[in-house]
């Protein structure tokens, strides 16, 4: 493949968005402490939702959240949680209930990943995987569900692109992840007569965060990149986009779909 000769641009959700989209909205984010889900529930910040992160680190989530709260203007708080738990994720919802008095929006983003073969994979590493993503994400569907029903709320669960195909040392990860996708089809079905929509984002190899610095070999990402479709490596912007979009009314005929935001990676990959 040649390099693309275009490059498409990053662009902010404010430049396509209206400011107010989502005033008076609460967006409940487990693994909003850091990286992508940060990100996006920045970019829903900055379109007037008041929003919970959730995570295990406190000290982190502590932080972010007034960072968040200072650059939006809006309202963060944090709520230590581990997705393992269901305990503690109906812990954060009843803080996020009492504060806002409500839940609209729901991103299912906590995520565990490192790079190992199968062969050096033991029981418990695998199932650690399963347990932060997939399970994780039934626990907080669970722990969220009655609220974004009572809203007419949406969900969006964080997945990957890399279980499309065979990725080598990423057998816990493509399990986990095909498991997150079924889920949402299935609440998407299940919940839409209540008026609850449920989408995926699968973000493919997205700059500067904590997955691509985990899994990738940095010159090999490089050069792979130049022959994107799009030309680039994808920015945690681009995924905010989708997020923004997937929550908004413009996507209300939308549900138990996935957007991989990956810049047309995954077709290329299938293509070699
Ligand atoms: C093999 C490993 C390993 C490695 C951990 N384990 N790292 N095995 N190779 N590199 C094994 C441990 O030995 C242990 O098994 C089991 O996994 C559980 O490890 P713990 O450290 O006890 O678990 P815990 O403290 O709960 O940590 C969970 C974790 C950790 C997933 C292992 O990395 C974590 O907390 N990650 C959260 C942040 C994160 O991963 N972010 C990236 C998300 S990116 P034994 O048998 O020894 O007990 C992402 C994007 C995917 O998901 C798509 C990208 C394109």
């Amino acid at each position: 493949m040649a390099p693309s000769e275009y490059v498409q641009p990053v662009v902010s959700s404010e430049s396509v968005f209206k400011k107010d989209l989502f005033k008076g909205k609460v967006l409940f984010c487990t693994g909003g402490g850091s990286g992508i889900c940060r990100g996006m529930t920045e970019a829903m910040m900055r379109h007037g939702a008041n929003a919970t992160i959730v995570g295990r680190n406190l000290e982190r989530l502590t932080q972010t959240s007034k960072e968040l709260s200072q650059s939006t203007g809006q309202i963060c708080i944090p709520a230590q949680a581990d997705v393992r738990k269901p305990e503690t994720l109906k812990e954060a919802v009843a803080k996020t209930i009492e504060k806002f008095g409500r839940i609209d929006y729901v991103i299912c983003g906590a995520a565990g990943n490192f790079l190992a073969p199968i062969s050096g994979l033991s029981e418990n590493a695998f199932r650690t995987v399963m347990e932060i993503d997939t399970i994780g994400t039934y626990n907080t569907v669970k722990a969220t569900i009655g609220h974004v029903r009572s809203s007419k709320g949406a969900y969006i669960h964080v997945s990957a692109t890399l279980h499309y195909n065979a990725t080598p040392f990423q057998a816990h990860v493509s399990a986990a992840k095909a498991g997150v996708d079924a889920l949402s089809a299935v609440i998407a079905v299940e919940e839409g007569p209540h008026g609850v929509r449920s989408n995926v984002i699968a973000p493919g190899p997205i700059a500067n965060t904590e997955g691509m610095d985990r899994l990738s070999a940095k010159g090999e990402t490089r050069s792979a990149v130049r022959n994107y479709p799009v030309g680039r490596m994808g920015e945690v912007k681009d995924i905010e986009n989708a997020t923004v979009f997937l929550f908004s009314d413009a996507a209300a005929y939308i549900t138990g779909q996935t957007i991989a935001v990956d810049g047309g990676a995954w077709h290329l990959q299938s293509a070699m």
